[in-house]
């Protein structure tokens, strides 16, 4: 019997040392150490023995499988640090360098434009996401049913709440708690049930001012905005107020400034107008003032709301919204710090 042990060992050892692949070393593992392996066998049969014979073999067949073992071990990872070697390590390969996070063009833009009220004497403000239905619309003067309700496609909430629509209930808010004079910037983000396209999101963001006194003018309203248009957009640009419709301004205009794709001589972007529209604005309905209880004999304001990742389009001719919410590093990295 010992003899036969002995056989097995040496036979085991040098299939081992011959072995070059990790699949045969597997087949040796269970040729000889298996439940059906050879020494398993040898194990098995001690029973039968005599008793000081079977501490002999037992001992000595313990000892043949522990070396079969660690030659077994041995043998893997020689052939696995030969295979490393032979494919997985390029040296030569760059590592990968992490990538450094920066202020989103969102969050930039939107403080420079922030910088820019504030020198002249705005204070930034914030309202909640979550609106209720007279904040959004029926203090802004859009009634139930009113057709304006169409185009503010809304997400609606349990218990009557929304997602606003626009940034214009800050206008509420603020003018509730307050009393004027007011001058007043607050950003944010607005939703709508929009199908993503190049031009439309569901979640957007917008600036909202707003000037409360007696006396304001639109022809301050225009001074204001004009001056907003050649510190975001630069000097070189032109400007013009075109009228329009807001149920919560009258009178209402839209600003547009001269395409800085084209600059102004005509092309896709500004649909072949040479200018393009950047702003809502005009002054406070005085059914706005009632409501948050000021009088409007009294006092007289103007409000502006602006689509931010729009402005920043037009600035740096930006041609898809969703670019700025798919976290491409290769474009972000362009905005600076
Ligand atoms: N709230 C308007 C919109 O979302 C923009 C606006 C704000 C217009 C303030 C006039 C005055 O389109």
């Amino acid at each position: 019997m010992l003899t036969n042990l002995h056989k097995i060992r040496q036979n085991a050892l040098s299939s081992i040392t011959e072995a070059s692949s990790l699949q045969e070393v597997k087949k040796i593992r269970i040729f000889y150490l298996g439940r059906k392996g050879k020494l398993t066998g040898v194990l098995r049969g001690i029973g039968s023995l005599k008793q000081e014979e079977r501490r002999i073999v037992g001992k000595t067949a313990n000892e043949i499988k522990k070396e079969i073992e660690n030659a077994i071990s041995a043998k893997e990872k020689e052939l696995k640090d030969k295979d490393i070697k032979r494919e997985d390590i390029d040296i030569t390969l760059p590592g990968r360098i992490p990538w450094i996070g920066r202020r989103h063009p969102i969050t930039i833009c939107g403080q420079e434009i922030c910088n820019i009220f504030t020198q002249i004497g705005y204070s930034i403000v914030e309202g909640p996401e979550i609106e209720t239905d007279y904040y959004n619309f029926e203090a802004l003067n859009i009634p139930m049913y009113h057709p304006a309700r169409d185009i503010h496609d809304t997400f609606y909430l349990e218990g009557g709440r929304l997602l606003r629509t626009h940034t214009s209930p800050v206008q509420i808010r603020v003018m509730e708690r307050e009393k004027p004079p007011l001058k007043v910037l607050s950003c944010g983000k607005c939703y709508r049930r929009d199908s993503p396209d190049a031009t439309h999101s569901p979640v957007f963001h917008q600036l909202e001012g707003f000037y409360v006194d007696r006396n304001v003018t639109f022809r301050q309203l225009k001074g204001t905005l004009t001056y907003f248009a050649y510190q975001f957009f630069g000097k070189n640009i032109r400007t013009k107020f075109v009228p329009s419709y807001f149920p919560f301004t009258e009178p209402s205009a839209e600003l547009y400034v001269s395409c800085s794709v084209c600059k102004g001589r005509g092309c896709r972007v500004c649909k072949g107008t040479g200018f393009v529209e950047v702003l809502g604005c005009g002054m406070v309905h005085p059914e706005v003032f009632n409501n948050v209880g000021y009088n409007p004999k009294e006092y007289t304001g103007f409000a502006f709301g602006m689509g931010l990742e729009r402005l920043i389009m037009l600035k740096y001719r930006i041609d898809d919204i969703r670019l700025f919410y798919e976290n491409d590093m290769r474009f972000l990295n362009q905005f600076g710090p």
